[in-house]
């Protein structure tokens, strides 16, 4: 369900890793409140043109552009702000979304899906934060077009404060996230720019559809939240779109659960 409110008229929002899943919700929630979107995908072109379909069927969409780049990697970053920035002159809001999994208990777990997780998930936001603060340090506040300088939205998970064992790379490179996300607030919010981060819980994507597409995995994951029900990707989307939004103007430096209570330890409710 996608709630238009006009609040992103005139603003441009990068979205990375938006062919699929949270990202896609959020780019096209973004555009329903009337922005221009910057559609980023690194393998799933099919996926980032699904985006760009949707988004041109809504009234109050700006302008698309679909951009490939592996956030993990500085020089292909540094292209798509380029491009982003040739087209629209302007990026008001980033969402860095783009995220991977490589499951493994920790004895077991190779360098390699280390890396490649702490690569994509901690390193590209890094990579993207730090393109996004130059951006809107030279820019300033827009008048007319939003109260701060600029927002940066990191897509974190309830893994930056639930231990996560067989999914260790995950749940150190989101640990990692509040910390380059306060950071960020810290030092920049002098230049009026806001840095938050959404923590999802269980969202019904790819990402974790062999856990609730089987009977048993859907039965289990559902102990684990209070509200009894899998998250839905426009849930998370419709909380960016307010984020990224006036409306939440004095935020800053917060990581805001969407989990369904997940956070809240339903282990705990008649045990401990
Ligand atoms: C992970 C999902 C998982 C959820 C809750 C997310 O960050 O990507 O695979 O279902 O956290 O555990």
């Amino acid at each position: 369900m996608q709630n238009p409110n006009n609040r992103l008229i005139g603003q441009t929002c990068l979205v990375t890793g938006s062919s699929s899943g949270i990202g896609q919700a959020v780019a096209k929630s973004m555009a329903s409140e009337g922005a221009n979107i910057i559609i980023n995908y690194n393998n799933n072109k099919q996926g980032a043109e699904e985006t760009a379909h949707d988004i041109s069927k809504q009234p109050l969409a700006g302008s698309v552009i679909i951009q490939q780049a592996d956030v993990s990697d500085e020089i292909s970053v540094k292209k798509m702000y380029k491009n982003a920035l040739d087209k629209f002159k302007y990026i008001d809001v980033c969402v860095l979304n783009a995220g991977i999994q490589k499951d493994a208990p920790l004895h077991e777990m190779s360098l390699e899906d280390w890396n490649k997780v702490i690569n994509v998930n901690l390193t590209g936001q890094f990579l993207c934060a730090r393109e996004s603060l130059n951006h809107f340090m030279k820019v300033g506040i827009r008048k007319g077009v939003s109260l701060s300088a600029g927002k940066i939205i990191h897509m974190s998970s309830v893994h930056d404060i639930i231990p996560w064992s067989g999914h260790a790379n995950y749940a150190a490179a989101k640990g990692g996230l509040t910390m380059l996300m306060q950071s960020i607030c810290q030092g920049y919010a002098q230049y009026k720019i806001r840095c938050n981060s959404i923590a999802p819980g269980a969202t019904r994507t790819n990402i974790n559809k062999d856990v609730w597409s089987s009977k048993q995995g859907l039965k289990d994951m559902l102990k684990l939240i209070p509200y009894n029900e899998v998250g839905e990707p426009e849930q998370i989307a419709n909380v960016a779109s307010w984020l990224a939004s006036d409306e939440s103007e004095y935020i800053n430096g917060t990581t805001i659960y969407v989990d369904g209570g997940m956070t809240c330890y339903p282990g705990f409710t008649t045990n401990g």
